[in-house]
């Protein structure tokens, strides 16, 4: 069974990074979304919120998901390469949206290379629907009143919404 690990921060997830885990399960058996803990950024949302939202995320998308694959959602603490081998994963899959993204993107996978040789990573390049978007700018044009829904699922901007009229 090929195991590939999908990490991020998902504050909040998007459709940029639900349609990364579609493809993803073309290319493995098993998908863990791995929300990670401990990031340099500070998430506006709590990571049970942004775990919550992932769970609805892939029951909004099981229609479109290929059929006889896993999925499962974890927190992760601690480094990315060490939770992937607790999980026998092989693959870390990243989303790669413009070549702004790629100087990062490479830097993390030469990484987590150096610190373990038995995990590789896989880029997969954003859709044309999906390449523009990202977690901040969506939380930036939800903060202004803006409409999020061609970004978003609805309980996503449903969440965002609620958060930002709790916090004017
Ligand atoms: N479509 C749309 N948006 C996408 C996308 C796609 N396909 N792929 C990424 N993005 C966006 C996200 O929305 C996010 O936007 P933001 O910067 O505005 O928040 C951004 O690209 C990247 O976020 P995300 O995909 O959530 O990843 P991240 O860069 O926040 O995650 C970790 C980084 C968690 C993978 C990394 O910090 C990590 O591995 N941490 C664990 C500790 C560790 O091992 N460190 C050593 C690594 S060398």
């Amino acid at each position: 069974m090929k195991i590939g690990i999908y990490p991020g921060t998902f504050d909040p997830i998007t459709k940029g990074h639900s349609d990364i885990i579609v493809r993803s399960l073309k290319i493995v058996d098993k998908l863990i979304v791995a929300i990670a803990y401990d990031v340099i950024k500070t998430p506006l949302l709590s990571i049970e919120e942004r775990i919550s939202l992932i769970k609805q995320e892939v029951d909004f998308i099981k229609n479109t998901l290929p059929k006889g694959k896993v999925i499962k959602i974890e927190g992760f603490k601690g480094l990315l390469v060490k939770f992937a081998h607790q999980n026998n994963a092989s693959l870390i899959i990243r989303g790669l949206r413009a070549v702004s993204d790629f100087e990062y993107e490479f830097q993390l996978a030469t990484a987590n290379s150096k610190i373990s040789d038995n995990i590789e990573t896989v880029l997969l390049p954003a859709t044309e629907n999906t390449h523009f978007i990202s977690s901040s700018i969506v939380k930036e044009i939800a903060r202004l009143g803006g409409e999020i829904s061609s970004f978003v699922s609805p309980h996503v901007k449903e969440k965002l919404l609620g958060h930002y009229q709790k916090n004017i």
